[in-house]
C-alpha cells in the first residue's frame, strides 16, 4: 500500500476563498479521494496562511487582534471548502506551536550549515505608520512613461518592471505619506548555493510538469540570488530565533515559515491520531514521511498555482534539503481560473466567492465542471457560464442520473426493487469495467477531463442500450416481463460503476446513489462485483438541472458584494518577492490576490456622458446597527420621493456633520440591493477608503435636483 500525503496551497487568511482558489482544493480532493478509492493510504492537510504585513494590516483595520481576526478567516475558509465537500484530514494554522518549532529547527540547521548570511539593505519606509514598504504599499509616478500611480514593482501601463525606490513622488499607500529611504539588518538564505542540487532536482522524473521544468531552468540560467527571508517589525509572524541581544527584533518573512505550515499541519494530525484505533483514521508517523532517509519511503505531492512555482521548486526543496528533511516526491501546478472568458472581475460580478455560489448552486456542479476541465497542464481555463449550464444539465443529468430513472421505475414497480440474476449483456458490462482501468489512471495522472470524457462515453453506451431495447415497449408486451427485468438490470449495474467512477468528484451524489442501490461500497475495486437478483430502494431525483437564473443571481450577488465587504487587499510579500526573481514570466510570483481582478476599466466620454450628477440636499444621515462602514442617507434630489442611499464614510463622518449638506447624487444607478436595504444611488466622495474619504458638499446657491456636468 502507498502511503502518500497530499497539500493545497495555504490560502492566506486575509481574504475570502473564492472560486480561484476553489480550483485548487477541487483539484486536490478529487485527486486525494482517486487514490484512496484506489486503495492507497492518503492523507490531506491544508492550513491558513496566517502571517504577513497584510494580514497584520487588516487585522489593525478592522480593529481586532491578529490572532482573532486569523480565527475568523480560518473559520469561514473551513466552513467554505466543507461545503464544497473538500476532506481534509487536517486543516490547521501557520500560527501555531508546531509550526514555530519547524521553522525554528529548519532555520537553525540551515544557519549552523553555514546557509544563512546577513547583510543591510535599504528599503522605503513609511515615517507615519512606521514600518518598511513592501512594493504593493508603494505607489508613484513609473520612472519609465510617468503613469501615475503605479506601484512599487511594476508598471501597468507600459509593463516596465523596477524597484519601488526607482518611482518618481512615491507615497506609502498605508498612510499617504512619503516614504523614506531606511537601512536595516537582512538576514538571507543562501540559495545559490543549492543551484546544482536544483537543477538535478527539478529534472528528476516526475518531480515536475514539463513546461514548469523549462521555465525553471531560465531561472537558473540567469542565476539564482540568495532570498531575503527577514522582516522588522511590526511584522505578524515568529521572531527569528538567536538574533544578537542588543538588535532590534527580527522576524521570519511569511515564506519562511508557509511552506514549514505543511510539515506542521501533519505534524498536528498525527498528534491527533495517535493511539488510533479507527482503520479510516490510522495513526501516522511523522519521520516516515519528512526524515530525509525516508525520501522514497512514502510519497509526498503539493498541488499549487503556477504563480507560486518559485516557492515550492526552488526555496523549499533548498530548505528541505538544506535541513535534512525529505523533499516533495512531485509539485503539482495549475493555471489560472478565468470566468466568462475574462479574469475574475468585481466590476463585471465574476469575482466570485465560494461562498456567493454555495448560496445558489450546489457545488457539485462545480466539482464536476472543474473535473471537466482540468488536466495535468499548466494552462489557464475558463469557467464559461453557457457552457456550464449545458455540460452540467447534459452530462450529469441528461446522461448520468438519466439511466438510473429510465430504469429504476420498472425494478421498483414490477419486480418489488429485485434486479434479475441474469446478466444479459455481459459484453457490454465487462467493457465499462475495462474503462475503469484507464479512467482510474486518468485520475491518477490528473488527467480529470480525460477522465470525465470517458465516463461519458460509458454513459452514452448506456443510454444508447437502453433506447436500442425499449423497455417501455417491452412492458406492454405480454410475457417480457423477464426481459424488462433483464435490460433494467444491466443499466442499473452500469449506473452503479458510473458512480464509482464519479465517486471522487460528486460525493455527495454517489452517497446518495449508495443510498438508492442499497450498497456501502464505491472503490474503484467494487466495480467488478454485479449487482444481481440484488434489492434497490426507491429512486429519489438525484439532482436537478442548472438554471440560467441561478447563474444570474451568482453574478448580481457578487457585484453586490464589492461595497458590503472589504477587497482583498494587496498581498504585498508575494509580490515583494517577484524583484529579486527573473521577470517576464507568468510564472513568476505575484500578487494572487490583485491578478485576480482587473484594475481599471476606460470608459469613453459617451459612457461618461451617461452618468447623472445630481444636486442633492441630506434630509437625514444615519448610522446603521451592525455596520462597520456604511452610513444610510436620505436624500432630497428633487423628485417626488427621497431617495435612500448607503455609503461606505463612517470610518470618517458623524452623521450630524452631513446633516443638511448639498452633496453630489449619481442618480441614474441602477438600484443595488446591499445587506441593509436598497441603495438608490451613490454619494461622491474624494480620497481613499483605506485613509479617508471627503464628500464632496456644494455651495448653499446650487439648487436640489439640478444637473451638474
Ligand atoms: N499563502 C500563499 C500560499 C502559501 S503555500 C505554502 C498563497 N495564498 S493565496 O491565497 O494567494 O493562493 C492560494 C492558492 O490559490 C495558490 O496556489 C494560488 O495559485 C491559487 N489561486 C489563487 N487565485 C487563483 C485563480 N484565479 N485560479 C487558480 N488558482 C488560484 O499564495
Ligand atoms: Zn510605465
Amino acid at each position: 500500500m502507498r502511503q502518500i500525503l497530499v497539500t493545497s496551497a495555504l490560502p492566506y487568511a486575509n481574504g475570502p476563498i473564492h472560486l480561484g482558489h476553489m480550483v485548487e482544493h477541487i483539484q486536490t480532493d478529487i485527486w486525494v479521494r482517486a487514490m484512496k478509492a484506489q486503495g492507497h493510504q492518503v492523507t490531506y492537510v491544508c492550513a491558513d496562511d496566517a502571517h504577513g504585513t497584510s494580514i497584520m494590516l487588516k487585522a489593525h483595520e478592522n480593529g481586532i487582534s491578529p490572532e482573532d481576526h486569523i480565527a475568523a478567516v480560518r473559520d469561514s475558509h473551513e466552513t467554505d471548502f466543507a461545503k464544497f465537500l473538500i476532506h481534509y484530514d487536517n486543516y490547521y494554522t501557520t500560527h501555531s506551536d508546531e509550526n514555530r518549532e519547524f521553522s525554528e529547527l529548519i532555520y537553525r540547521r540551515l544557519s549552523s550549515a553555514g546557509h544563512i548570511s546577513t547583510r543591510d539593505v535599504e528599503q522605503l519606509f513609511d515615517p507615519e505608520k512606521q514600518l518598511f514598504l513592501a512594493d504593493r504599499f508603494v505607489k508613484g509616478e513609473c520612472p519609465k512613461c510617468a503613469a501615475e500611480n503605479q506601484y512599487g514593482d511594476n508598471c501597468e501601463v507600459c509593463g516596465t518592471t523596477y524597484n519601488a525606490t526607482e518611482l518618481k513622488n512615491p507615497y506609502s499607500t498605508l498612510s499617504g505619506a512619503e516614504p523614506v529611504l531606511k537601512t536595516s539588518k537582512h538576514y538571507f538564505f543562501d540559495l545559490p548555493e543549492f543551484s546544482e542540487f536544483l537543477q538535478q532536482w527539478t529534472r528528476d522524473e516526475g518531480r515536475l510538469q514539463p513546461s514548469i521544468a523549462n521555465k525553471l531552468q531560465e531561472w537558473f540560467d540567469a542565476g539564482l540570488a540568495s532570498w531575503d527571508i527577514s522582516r522588522d517589525a511590526p511584522y505578524f509572524g515568529f521572531k527569528i530565533p538567536d538574533t544578537p541581544a542588543d538588535e532590534p527584533d527580527k522576524y521570519f518573512y511569511v515564506w519562511l515559515d508557509a511552506p514549514v505550515g505543511y510539515m506542521a499541519s501533519f505534524k498536528n494530525l498525527c498528534e491527533q491520531r495517535r493511539g488510533s484505533t479507527d482503520p479510516a483514521k490510522p495513526e501516522l508517523n511523522f519521520d516516515d514521511y519528512w526524515l530525509a532517509e525516508n525520501q522514497h519511503k512514502t510519497e509526498v505531492y503539493h498541488f499549487i498555482g503556477k504563480d507560486i512555482v518559485y516557492f515550492h521548486a526552488l526555496f523549499w526543496p533548498a530548505m528541505l534539503s538544506g535541513s535534512e528533511f525529505r523533499t516533495p516526491t512531485s509539485v503539482f501546478a495549475h493555471g489560472f481560473l478565468m470566468v466568462n472568458g475574462d479574469k475574475m472581475s468585481k466590476s463585471r460580478g465574476t469575482f466570485i466567492k465560494a461562498k456567493t455560489f454555495t448560496e445558489h448552486l450546489q457545488p457539485e456542479y462545480l466539482r464536476y465542471y472543474f473535473a471537466s476541465k482540468l488536466s495535468d497542464k499548466v494552462e489557464d481555463f475558463n469557467l464559461d457560464f453557457d457552457d456550464f449550464i449545458q455540460k452540467v444539465n447534459s452530462d450529469l443529468v441528461g446522461k448520468v442520473v438519466n439511466i438510473a430513472s429510465r430504469s429504476a421505475g420498472f425494478i421498483n414497480k414490477k419486480f418489488d426493487g429485485v434486479l434479475s440474476s441474469n446478466n444479459a449483456e455481459p459484453e457490454l458490462l465487462a467493457d465499462i469495467t475495462r474503462t475503469g482501468d484507464e479512467i482510474a489512471a486518468a485520475y491518477e495522472n490528473r488527467e480529470f477531463s480525460k477522465a470525465m470524457r470517458l465516463i461519458m462515453q460509458c454513459a452514452d453506451k448506456a443510454n444508447e442500450y437502453i433506447d436500442a431495447k425499449k423497455p417501455w415497449s417491452m412492458a406492454k408486451v405480454e410475457g417480457s416481463e423477464q426481459d424488462v427485468q433483464d435490460v433494467c438490470t444491466v443499466a442499473i449495474n452500469i449506473f452503479r460503476q458510473l458512480m464509482v467512477y464519479l465517486a471522487p468528484v460528486l460525493p455527495e451524489l454517489t452517497d446518495n446513489a449508495k443510498a438508492f442501490l442499497n450498497i456501502d461500497d464505491l472503490s474503484f475495486a467494487s466495480r467488478h462485483q454485479l449487482l444481481l437478483g440484488h434489492q434497490i430502494n426507491k429512486f429519489k431525483p438525484l439532482m436537478q438541472r442548472v438554471e440560467q437564473s441561478q447563474i444570474d443571481a451568482i453574478i448580481e450577488a457578487s457585484k453586490e458584494s464589492l461595497e458590503s465587504t472589504e477587497q482583498p487587499s494587496p498581498t504585498s510579500e508575494q509580490a515583494a518577492q517577484a524583484a529579486s526573481s527573473p521577470s517576464s514570466s507568468a510564472l513568476l510570483p505575484s500578487d494572487s490576490d490583485s491578478s485576480d481582478i482587473d484594475s481599471v476599466d476606460y470608459i469613453s466620454i459617451e459612457d461618461f456622458a451617461k452618468v447623472e450628477m445630481t444636486v442633492a440636499k441630506v434630509m437625514e444621515c444615519n448610522h446603521i446597527e451592525g455596520a462597520d462602514k456604511l452610513l444610510q442617507f436620505t436624500l432630497d434630489v428633487g423628485e417626488d420621493k427621497p431617495r435612500n442611499v448607503f455609503s461606505g464614510i463612517r470610518k470618517f463622518y458623524e452623521p450630524k456633520d452631513l446633516q443638511g449638506k448639498k452633496v453630489i447624487c449619481i442618480t441614474n444607478l441602477a438600484p443595488r440591493k446591499m445587506k441593509f436595504g436598497v441603495s438608490e444611488g451613490m454619494i461622491l466622495s474624494s480620497g481613499d477608503p483605506k485613509t479617508g474619504l471627503t464628500v464632496i458638499t456644494l455651495p448653499e446657491a446650487c439648487q436640489v435636483g439640478d444637473k451638474l456636468g
